[in-house]
């Protein structure tokens, strides 16, 4: 299939396919250096990803901070010249120093999502690093477009939508995940689209538009361009690849995983998150699971309060301990069969 290539302002990514940010650790340099590659956008994601750092546990935030610079750097050199990017999420304690992080490793772009990166223009300043934010609903294009167009004179690089089927945490109430309607949402993806028109007539740019959330075969990837969108965000697609970051157990759950054992949770993040339901799962759902160590990661997180400590149960999960740890995925994560790479991946998006 012949499709456009993705500019996102003075860049071009060869396939309009941008790889997800999966945090902890899930993508890092070895995917989205892969992804990069092959034409895509290779997202790196921020959140604790110097997990496996020597220091991690004394100076967290130190090793996070080297982490991106590492990661970004390494995924560089195998990019063969493709675009870069990475994701911080705005509900992360340190979001502000993650994005300026980013920017100084000389990141092609960043996304934010997981809220809204309100003051996302200040801070990667006057750099040459692309700003993407993720957006599920209309309301929040305009507030956000709206706000930047007011306080910065400026306005978005590119726009991640991020629809009800995605994995990791989601933008939308635990009632309006069992309720939308795929038409409905298709109107606010027509809403998004219509209140980006109004800043890049304002502008003169152009805001390429990329839609998330199960856009898991070909056939989709048709209907989402055919939409008007210019391109793809897929996640859960490429964790079953060599590439991927995690660890061999982490895939193979994936492997297993059928649609049934998908299941939405309420993260201590406050937000709900869609993930495989394991032992683990089943465990907080029956008993809160003590925290070890609080790592401070996120904002409105209230230690004494949450069922479980995400970033101990992400990092188990990366890591292989899948009895204590919490696998986020999409919701087509059942339609995974087998790992393959991230080549064969893009190739079959792509409509071979
Ligand atoms: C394992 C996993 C971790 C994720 N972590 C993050 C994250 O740290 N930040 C973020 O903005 N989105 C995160 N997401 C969402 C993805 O970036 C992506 O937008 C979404 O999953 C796309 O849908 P798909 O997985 O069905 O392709 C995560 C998704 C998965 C599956």
């Amino acid at each position: 299939m012949e499709y456009q290539p993705l500019k996102i302002r003075n860049r071009t990514a060869r396939i309009p396919i941008v790889q997800g940010g999966m945090g902890v650790g899930v993508s890092r340099s070895s995917l989205a250096g892969a992804v990069a590659r092959a034409g895509g956008v290779g997202i790196i994601s921020s959140a604790q990803i110097g997990y496996d750092e020597p220091d991690f546990e004394e100076d967290t935030e130190g090793c996070n901070i080297r982490a991106i610079e590492k990661h970004v750097r390494l995924a560089r050199e195998q990019a063969d010249a493709g675009l870069v990017g990475v994701n911080v999420m705005v509900a992360l304690q340190h979001y502000a120093d993650h994005v300026r992080a980013a920017v100084r490793a000389g990141a092609d772009l960043v996304v934010c999502g997981a809220g809204l990166p309100a003051d996302l223009p200040e801070l990667v300043g006057d750099s040459d690093t692309a700003i993407a934010p993720i957006v599920s609903t209309r309301k929040a294009a305009s507030l956000l477009l709206r706000m930047w167009d007011r306080k910065y004179k400026r306005t978005a690089d590119m726009l991640v939508i991020e629809g009800p089927l995605a994995g990791g945490h989601l933008g939308f109430s635990p009632e309006q995940l069992t309720d939308i309607p795929a038409l409905a949402y298709d109107r606010e993806i027509r809403g998004i689209l219509e209140e980006k028109r109004i800043f890049e007539e304002k502008y003169n740019v152009s805001i390429p538009v990329v839609l998330g959330g199960a856009v898991s075969d070909s056939a989709r990837v048709r209907q989402v361009m055919d939409m008007g969108l210019d391109g793809v965000q897929a996640a859960t697609r490429f964790v079953a690849t060599r590439e991927c970051d995690a660890s061999p157990a982490y895939k193979q759950a994936y492997i297993q995983a059928s649609e049934e054992d998908v299941t939405i949770i309420k993260s201590p993040v406050g937000m709900p998150g869609r993930a495989i339901r394991n032992s683990f799962i089943r465990r907080a759902e029956r008993e809160q699971i003590p925290t070890e160590r609080c790592f401070r990661c996120i904002k409105k997180c209230n230690p004494v309060r949450i069922p479980y400590c995400i970033t101990q149960a992400l990092i188990h999960a990366v890591k292989g301990d899948l009895e204590n740890g919490l696998i986020f995925c999409g919701a087509d994560v059942g339609k995974i069969r087998e790992i393959t790479t991230v080549e064969a991946v893009i190739h079959e998006l792509m409509g071979g």
